[in-house]
């Protein structure tokens, strides 16, 4: 998947919750080298005092970790200066406002909020991957991460508009970056319960729902990893030829229109519940014909 003894920047680390943990987790574990950043010094600080506490201390001793904020295009210049060659780059970074920009009405006069929203989510990601792009000599890959921004879900207002941004501006930088050989994509990922994801109201609602319109099972804790390996392959060589695209890793909630119907629901075992499961459809079936 990933180039072995590749080097890979994973931004947006906050804790052993977070996309980019599981993300950068996964590149190591198949042979890659990752630097992780942070928002600034004191989130470093916060990282090794309480987001890692389930890390043994050899695991937190060589983890290579930066500080970056993505809005300053000083610190993003200097991080990407001081790093040299990289093969990818993984922006999992967002922010908005909860009480302003997150609130049960789209209307808000907190224009800055939203300006902030806009810089962090979206506008953030040309930054990092025209400094980014500068140090991939031999062409990259660099992949965001997206939420269903076809649909708007309760609370999710500003967000969902900002998500909607980026994956246009995913399609504009591929179109930008094709002629250095760099790749650029967007995972749009299902609920998964991280800081950011408590942060919008009522997110519980939205795992719930992910229960009633996802025909794969949808586990928002035990899932990351799943978005995770796709990150991978948009990231190594397995995606050549893939660039501009959002990648729906959802449980496949973003295909099907209304809630699934009981017979359509995921079952909960792949073995004997699933032939019994199968047996009882047919049996309805055929009891339907015979009416
Ligand atoms: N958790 C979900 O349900 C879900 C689903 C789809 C997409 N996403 C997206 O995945 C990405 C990662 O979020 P997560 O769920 O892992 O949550 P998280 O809270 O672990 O990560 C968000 C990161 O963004 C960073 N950040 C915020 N402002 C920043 C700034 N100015 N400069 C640098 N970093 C900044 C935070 O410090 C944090 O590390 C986000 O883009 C989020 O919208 C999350």
């Amino acid at each position: 998947m990933i180039k072995k003894g590749g080097t890979y920047v994973v931004m947006g680390l906050l804790n052993t919750d977070s996309i980019a943990y599981a993300t950068g987790k996964m590149i190591e574990d198949l042979g890659g080298n990752v630097i992780y950043t942070v928002q600034n010094e004191r989130m470093k600080k916060v990282f090794f005092d309480r987001g890692c506490t389930d890390l043994p201390q050899e695991i937190k001793d060589a983890m290579v970790i930066k500080y970056c904020d993505v809005t300053n295009e000083d610190e993003v210049r200097s991080v990407f200066n001081d790093i040299g060659d990289i093969d990818g780059l993984v922006h999992s970074v967002a922010f908005a406002n909860p009480k302003t920009c997150l609130g049960n009405q789209m209307y808000t006069s907190s224009y800055d909020d939203i300006k902030q929203g806009f810089h962090i989510s979206c506008v953030s990601l040309a930054t990092v991957s025209q400094f980014a792009q500068e140090h991939m000599p031999n062409g990259g890959s660099i992949v965001t991460i997206s939420f269903a921004s076809q649909l708007a879900f309760p609370y999710y207002n500003w967000m969902g508009v900002n998500k909607a941004a980026l994956e246009a501006l995913v399609r504009a930088l591929a179109r930008e970056f094709g002629r250095e050989h760099v790749r650029v994509n967007a995972v749009s990922a299902g609920p998964l319960a991280t800081k950011a994801a408590k942060s919008i109201p009522h997110f519980a609602h939205l795992a719930q729902t992910w229960k009633k319109i996802s025909p794969l099972p949808w586990d928002a804790v035990n899932d990351k990893g799943e978005v995770a390996n796709s990150v991978l392959f948009l990231l190594g060589k397995y995606s050549k030829k893939i660039t501009g695209q959002t990648l729906y890793v959802d449980g496949g909630a973003s295909a099907v229109g209304g809630e699934l119907l009981k017979h359509e629901k995921p079952l909960k075992t792949m073995t004997a519940k699933k032939r019994e499961a199968r047996e009882r459809l047919k049996r309805m079936q055929e009891r339907q014909k015979k009416k």
